[in-house]
């Protein structure tokens, strides 16, 4: 039976299809929720329940998991693990489709790679960001049109453009003379978006340095693929990943209404804007109505909008639950100069954390604690730490690694004692996480994710 979704974006039909692609995408559930089987190493079935909150039925997973490892051996595993809420992603797809109307989204496929994430994303009718062959055959193998993907990598190797030309893949990114050839000779009938430099200077990551042709060489570059006989279909841009300034936006914006005129005048039809991603969280509902005025009076005409947005569909997607393997308790004169004890987690910056270099995210871990038999008690940490507090205990926390660039967090306080064996859940672990994790020092980069659903659309 269908439930009805009050302001859902989607049919009932369509998230009856969806829920059901999600459950074909997984193995059949061999025990009830609580004491879910691992079949494969990277999926189970996921947990289905209308009582619980997303956040609950996200612990009551963690719990289940740890029972199970535990169960399977007192040791444990050595890697940790990832919780992902499928339902987040309906949650997030309906953000998108409320704030910016009309405008595509080709998720980008780099930041997280997690092909039951893709699926959910691909049922629900997004495109892809691709930009590479591998990423290009995943999406394919997911039986995703071709006509869906966009290669959107202005510098490619030619064997790519080969091999996205003979896949069908068409549409594609430039922003230099050589690329043109390369596409001239592998791509020739390609569907062109020129991409220009943009530049958001409080993102996490600027792209810019880069990518992104400067408006001074938009013209030669649209001149140069008019006389290769190039068909350019319209103009891209990406601010950068994390950005959180709007003006930024506006100022491509303008910028890509530039080149489209260049581009017009020289003989081009560009009909498309592609608007890249750097869409966060935080102020996703802030951005996007200025960014919606600026298309509008920008290209008062109208345009078809698209965008490659990652970490906004990803990010809060996925929880990931670590172990504590070790621990220093300071001693002599650390221990009188109060520097905090420290923590050794199973995963660190050359796993799933690197983002604590690349974008100085400080992680904000919870304490997953065993009580009793079977009762877990999670508290947040504090951070920075509040030295002296009664009853509270400070860290620092370190990936598993033999190299001190591995810190995790700098300081935190816990109200009460983190021992060997327990468990660190970290939230928001979605984007730029597993998809960056290398395998220094010998510890695997490979992660098992089970899956909750927490979007009780449909009576199950
Ligand atoms: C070409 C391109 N598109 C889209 C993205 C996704 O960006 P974000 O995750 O910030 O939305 C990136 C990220 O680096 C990118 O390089």
């Amino acid at each position: 039976m269908l439930f009805q979704i009050q302001n859902s974006p989607f049919s009932p039909v369509l998230v009856d299809r969806l829920l059901s692609t999600i459950m074909a995408l997984l193995p059949a559930p061999h025990e009830t929720a609580t004491t879910t089987t691992l079949k494969h190493p990277h999926t189970t079935h996921p947990y289905r329940n209308r009582t619980h909150s997303p956040d609950e039925l996200v612990d009551l997973a963690i719990a289940s998991h740890i029972a199970r490892i535990l169960k399977r051996s007192r040791i444990g595993g050595d890697e940790s693990f990832f919780i992902a809420d499928l339902g987040q992603i309906l949650r997030q797809h309906r953000r998108w489709t409320l704030n910016m109307p009309g405008i595509r989204p080709y998720y980008a496929v780099k930041c997280n790679p997690d092909p039951p994430f893709l699926r959910v994303l691909s049922e629900l009718g997004t495109g892809f960001d691709c930009a590479s062959i591998a990423e290009l055959r995943l999406v394919l193998s997911l039986g995703v049109d071709p006509a869906r993907i966009l290669f959107a990598n202005p510098c490619k190797a030619p064997a790519a453009v080969s091999f996205a030309h003979e896949a069908g893949v068409l549409r594609t990114t430039f922003d230099n003379i050589d690329e043109l050839d390369t596409i001239k000779t592998y791509m020739p009938d390609a569907q062109l978006l020129l991409r220009i430099y943009a530049n958001d200077e409080s993102a996490f990551i600027c792209l810019s340095e880069k990518f992104g042709a400067p408006l001074d060489t938009t013209e030669e570059l649209l001149e140069r693929a008019w006389e290769l006989g190039l068909n350019v279909i319209g103009v891209s841009f990406h601010v950068g990943t994390g950005a959180t300034n709007p003006a930024s936006f506006c100022k491509a914006i303008k910028d890509a209404r530039t080149a489209f005129t260049q581009a017009t005048r020289i003989g081009f039809h560009p009909q498309i804007l592609d608007i890249g991603g750097g869409f966060q969280d935080d102020c996703f509902e802030t951005m996007a109505p200025v960014l919606r005025e600026a298309i509008r009076s920008e290209f008062p005409e109208g345009v078809t909008t698209i965008a490659e947005p990652g970490r906004f569909f990803a990010r809060s997607v996925y929880t990931l639950v670590c172990r504590v393997i070790s621990r220093r308790r300071q001693l002599g004169n650390a221990a009188v100069s109060g520097v905090p004890d420290m923590l050794y987690q199973n995963d660190g910056v050359y796993g799933n954390f690197m983002n604590v270099i690349m974008e100085k995210e400080v992680m904000v871990p919870y304490l997953v604690k065993k009580e009793g038999r079977n009762l877990l008690v999670k508290s947040k940490g504090e951070n920075p730490g509040k030295d002296g507090q009664a009853g509270s205990h400070r860290y620092s926390i370190w990936g598993p690694t033999c190299d001190s660039t591995d810190c995790v967090v700098r300081e935190v306080t816990f109200n009460s004692e983190v021992r060997v064996g327990d468990w660190l859940k970290y939230k928001n672990m979605g984007a730029y996480t597993s998809t960056t994790a290398t395998q220094f020092n010998g510890f695997s980069s490979t992660y098992d994710t089970f899956y909750v659903n927490s979007e009780s659309l449909i009576d199950f």
